[in-house]
């Protein structure tokens, strides 16, 4: 009997604390809410139960919700990302609350909050921003953001001073970058050289590193000597050439009907445009190539003839042109009739592809006869920029 009482009395007593503990604790939160403005005390009662208590509870939480960019909705998600971030200030917390990078594993670094305060800030971007930082520690935010944002950390983690003068450059291409770098220390070049170069694939000696001509370019596609065509690739719209506009044999029906427009203009001033030598399969750029190596060496062939597989003319939209039935190539130069094809070509849809002044690039002697037709709009932009077919398809069409 004595013992029942004893337990009732602790259990008595018990209740009392805990009812004690429970009124002094509202009573401390209530009087918690002293330290808050009107409207906050009602924000802070729409929060749930939880968030409530431990926010009230929790006095250095208190100038969290006075922070510049503090969003009332984000509330748990800060409060979440504080219990597992104690230490963390609480700008920073709430700018990567705010971008919702919460679950990233950011590393914190002491420039975060520059990242976050740059006006080109991607937040999807931010672990890359504080690698690429951690790399070159004395490079400026605004520049680590920049460089990132174009995506030189996929290229190359290690910043160069070059690496700006390429970005400026106008036909700059960004997956080519660790390749200018490369060519620019070996070769000395200037910046805008060893673009053109590298864009063209000069980095690479002539006839290594080849890979298939695009077929789907259709008539964007390149052929010289890093892109080449099946030996047995014959392209299916050819028609045959009337004998007045050249030797019977075949090119492709779009670059025929241009050809013919541009003959017939012609010939209205008086000139004539005539086709020495249109689509050559891969077997005669063969015979061709070997004669031409076997009169001269290979190496000076390589300057003048493309080697089976690599030819312009195999695609069916080159043909070199002369001022007539017997003419020659050599003596083309020097007629009316190639001073106004040289200003007229475009107009058409053709481009003198071999140009005098751009070998290198080109991979061949100027051949003031051989046009490639890509069409009047591609033509046309070939024909005011000055850039070789090289040059254009790495930077526009590739
Ligand atoms: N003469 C040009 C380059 C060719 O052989 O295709
Ligand atoms: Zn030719």
């Amino acid at each position: 009997m004595k013992k029942k009482k004893n337990i009732m009395i602790i259990s008595a007593v018990a209740l009392l604390f805990v009812v004690g503990f429970l009124f002094l604790t509202k009573k401390t939160f209530t009087s918690n809410l002293k330290n808050f403005s009107e409207t906050e005390v009602k924000w802070i009662q729409t929060l749930s139960k939880q968030d409530q208590e431990y926010f009230l509870k929790n006095k250095v939480l208190y100038p969290l919700i006075k922070q510049k960019s503090f969003q009332a909705s984000k509330f748990s998600k800060y409060l979440n990302f504080y219990k597992k971030n104690e230490t963390l200030e609480f700008d920073t917390l709430i700018m990567i609350v705010n971008h919702n990078l919460q679950d990233e594993n950011i590393e914190i670094t002491e420039q975060i909050m520059d990242f976050f305060e740059d006006k080109n800030f991607e937040p999807s971007r931010l672990k890359r921003y504080i690698a690429y930082k951690s790399e070159n520690p004395s490079i400026d935010i605004s520049k680590i953001i920049s460089f990132v944002n174009q995506d030189i950390d996929t290229v190359t983690m290690k910043y160069d001073e070059s690496i700006e003068e390429f970005f400026v450059s106008k036909y700059f291409i960004k997956e080519n970058l660790s390749r200018y770098m490369k060519y620019q220390e070996e070769h000395n070049t200037k910046v805008n050289t060893t673009i053109s170069y590298v864009n063209s694939n000069l980095d690479y000696d002539y006839y290594t590193n080849t890979k298939n001509a695009d077929l789907k370019k259709d008539t964007l596609i390149l052929v010289n000597k890093y892109y080449a065509l099946d030996k047995d690739y014959e392209p299916d719209n050819m028609v045959k050439i009337e004998a007045k506009y050249g030797v019977q044999q075949y090119l492709q029906k779009e670059a025929y009907d241009a050809f013919k427009k541009m003959a017939d203009d012609a010939k209205k001033e008086g000139l004539t445009l005539y086709i020495t030598s249109p689509y050559r399969s891969y077997q005669t750029q063969n015979k061709l190539y070997n004669n031409y190596s076997a009169k001269d060496g290979k190496e000076l062939a390589d300057t003048y003839s493309a080697r089976p597989g690599y030819s312009e003319h195999q695609t069916g939209l080159a043909a070199d042109i002369v001022s007539g039935p017997g003419k020659s190539l050599a003596s083309f130069e020097n007629t009316k009739e190639f001073k106004w094809i040289k200003s007229h070509a475009h107009l058409y849809g053709f481009i003198l592809r071999y140009p005098k002044g751009k070998e290198k690039l080109t991979g061949y002697q100027y051949e003031p006869w051989h046009y490639r037709y890509l069409g009047v709009d591609t033509a046309s932009k070939i024909y005011s920029s000055g850039l070789t077919y090289e040059e254009y398809y790495a930077y526009y069409i590739k």
